[in-house]
């Protein structure tokens, strides 16, 4: 049944889990309303038969309102809708939250091809290369405009956006090569803004981890990347990660705390907001700080600031001894352990 709507409906292949579920809850929504539209069809058919003009006689008698049977249609057609956008909201809870433990993938979108790196430096233009059946989630930004990254056969589509960091997951069940297309208009070539996404199994996975010469690296590996980037681009120089207060916000317990700006206006330190603030650094300014911190924009890649954020997350509940006791600074108002 799947496999027949699938190509009634000329549906690219379902590489995945999610995207059957997708697709199941997408059919079950077009034959409901199919048939319910043959059935209110078929009925005024009947109707217009039944009550067609004969001879001289009085037109049709007026209708009486019957609670009876309009009450219970009306609930039984809310409750259907209602149970349609309750298993979709759950899909989308669950296409929106990545398990822990994922592989992570750094995705790049330019002007106009995607470019992937994986958490141990190495990198490739245009093929995305996963082991089926475990999860990966995508660490995305753009160097230029705005791009949507658009797997059609994981049904996974996200805007990928210049100075952000969104992300984005999936679990590739079926080995096989895939398009990755760009769904954004993004320029002369956003047609041709094309990548491949090969799964392989978990033996040919492993067979080509040890012929490419990479590492498979995971979450911790990651928190570790971003604390030597910390360390290489000189982060520590005003951030610490132990709660003292210093020229810029401590890092510890950050991660997703609400903060005041210096206009009066709340946000929450989160992925993208992070990432604005190395790239854009006087964009949001918290609140009792001054506007010292340069811009990172092009200093910084999108692997080193998928790290850094990484790392920003993990001190989220715990600190971190910094590498050197620093003395207090005059104006710094964020002091402490959240
Ligand atoms: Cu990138 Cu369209």
């Amino acid at each position: 049944m799947n496999e027949l709507l699938r190509v009634a409906l000329r549906l690219p292949p379902q590489a995945s889990q999610a995207a059957r579920d997708l697709d199941h809850l997408h059919f079950a929504v077009i034959l409901t309303t199919l048939a319910g539209a043959a059935a209110v069809g078929a009925l005024s058919a009947y109707y217009v038969v039944r009550y067609r003009r004969r001879g001289v006689a009085p037109a049709t008698p007026d209708a009486e309102t019957t609670w009876r049977v309009e009450g219970p249609l009306v609930a039984a057609t809310l409750a259907l809708f209602l149970a349609f956008w309750v298993v979709g909201y759950r899909q989308y809870l669950a296409a929106h939250a990545a398990p822990a433990g994922a592989m992570d993938v750094y995705v790049t979108a330019k002007q106009w091809m995607w470019k992937f790196s994986r958490a141990d430096g190495s990198r490739s233009a245009g093929d995305l290369v996963v082991p089926a059946g475990r999860p990966v989630r995508l660490v995305m930004t753009s160097r230029d405009v705005i791009h949507s990254f658009y797997v059609p056969a994981l049904r996974l589509k996200q805007d990928v956006l210049p100075g952000r960091y969104v992300t984005a997951w999936f679990v590739a069940d079926r080995p096989g090569e895939y398009d990755v297309l760009c769904a954004e208009y993004c320029g002369v070539d956003h047609s041709r803004m094309r990548a491949r996404l090969v799964v392989l199994s978990a033996d040919d996975y492993a067979a080509w981890l040890s012929r490419e010469g990479h590492s498979d690296v995971a979450g911790e590996d990651l928190v570790r990347r971003g604390r030597e980037v910390a360390a290489r681009r000189q982060c520590f120089a005003c951030h610490t990660a132990d709660g003292q207060p210093h020229v810029g916000p401590t890092w510890r317990g950050l991660f997703g705390r609400e903060r005041t700006l210096a206009d009066g206006t709340r946000v929450t330190a989160d992925a993208a907001y992070l990432t604005r603030s190395m790239m854009e650094p006087q964009a949001q300014m918290v609140v009792g700080y001054q506007p010292l911190m340069p811009s990172y924009l092009g200093v910084l890649d999108a692997g080193e600031v998928g790290a850094l954020v990484e790392y920003i997350r993990s001190l989220r509940d715990r600190g971190e001894a910094s590498a050197v006791s620093l003395p207090p600074v005059r104006g710094a108002v964020d002091g402490g352990a959240p």
